[in-house]
């Protein structure tokens, strides 16, 4: 099978034809011969012309594998996915029903999680570790599944828009152009970790849409959820937060990914 297919590889490509063209005359070569020595002398002549067959071949094989894996690298990129742990499964359980055929890397940071109550120096090295990771993973398009850090996922300064070669998607701008589109004019509160809270990243972007939003940091809910900490545990952080919320709220925005895995508490 293997010389099969360096038989054709060589035929097809323009040095290779050259050799078959010395195979045919070999060949015929042959007729002049005894027909008990054809088969010795065929032997041989194959053998005399296999490794130069070979030789090309191997050449034009990798040279095609090359175009091929270029081409299908660049066709079908790799989705990274980052977030401090399991919040950005909520992220990529869409992502799978939009493109179910893409290839994903997904990184939980466990080991530093939870990001919510970081600084934000620390969140700004976290973000660029995360994505080296990825990208070092194979990664071409990003994902930030994790709201703490968006603030850094859109610093054109912060050199991660020039390093990653095709996209970057953030949580807080596609909510908040959600929340415009549908939800216009309606009393909007986010819950969302100190961190996010902190960096202003949803009050710019309600600013901006017009959006009449209020915002409520939750401490230590998504690390929580993260620790597998017990249900009743849960439900009092959840029950303290819900008692800051004002009665004539219209639409609540969970602006954690960790958040809707609790969200029927
Ligand atoms: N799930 C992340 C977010 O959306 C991070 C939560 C955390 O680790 O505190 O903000």
């Amino acid at each position: 099978m293997g010389d099969v297919l360096c038989l054709l590889l060589t035929y097809t490509c323009p040095h290779g034809r050259l050799k078959m063209k010395n195979a045919r005359f070999a060949w015929r070569g042959l007729t002049r011969y005894p027909r008990k020595e054809i088969g010795t002398r065929l032997c041989a002549r194959i053998s005399n012309i296999t490794p130069l067959i070979r030789m090309d071949a191997s050449r034009w094989f990798f040279f095609i594998y090359y175009i091929l894996y270029t081409t299908y690298d660049i066709l079908s990129p790799m989705i990274g996915i980052f977030d401090s742990g399991i919040g950005g499964l909520s992220v990529l359980a869409k992502i799978r029903e939009k493109a179910p055929n893409a290839d994903v890397v997904y990184f939980g940071d466990t080991a530093n999680a939870p990001y919510g109550t970081r600084s934000l120096l620390e969140l700004k090295a976290l973000t660029e570790a995360a994505v080296e990771l990825l990208l070092s993973e194979g990664a071409r398009d990003i994902v930030s599944a994790c709201n703490s850090v968006s603030a850094f996922m859109t610093l054109s300064e912060s050199g991660l828009l020039a390093s990653v070669p095709f996209s970057i998607t953030e949580m807080t701008r596609p909510t908040v152009r959600a929340l415009a589109r549908d939800f216009s004019g309606k009393k909007i509160v986010f819950l969302a970790t100190p961190a996010t809270i902190a960096s202003g990243i949803y009050a710019r972007g309600c600013a901006e849409a017009d959006l009449d939003g209020t915002f409520f940091a939750v401490s230590d809910l998504a690390g929580a959820i993260e620790r597998g900490a017990p249900r009743e545990d849960i439900r009092a952080i959840v029950a303290h937060a819900i008692s800051e919320i004002p009665r004539d709220t219209d639409i609540l925005s969970l602006s954690c990914t960790h958040y809707p895995f609790v969200s029927d508490l």
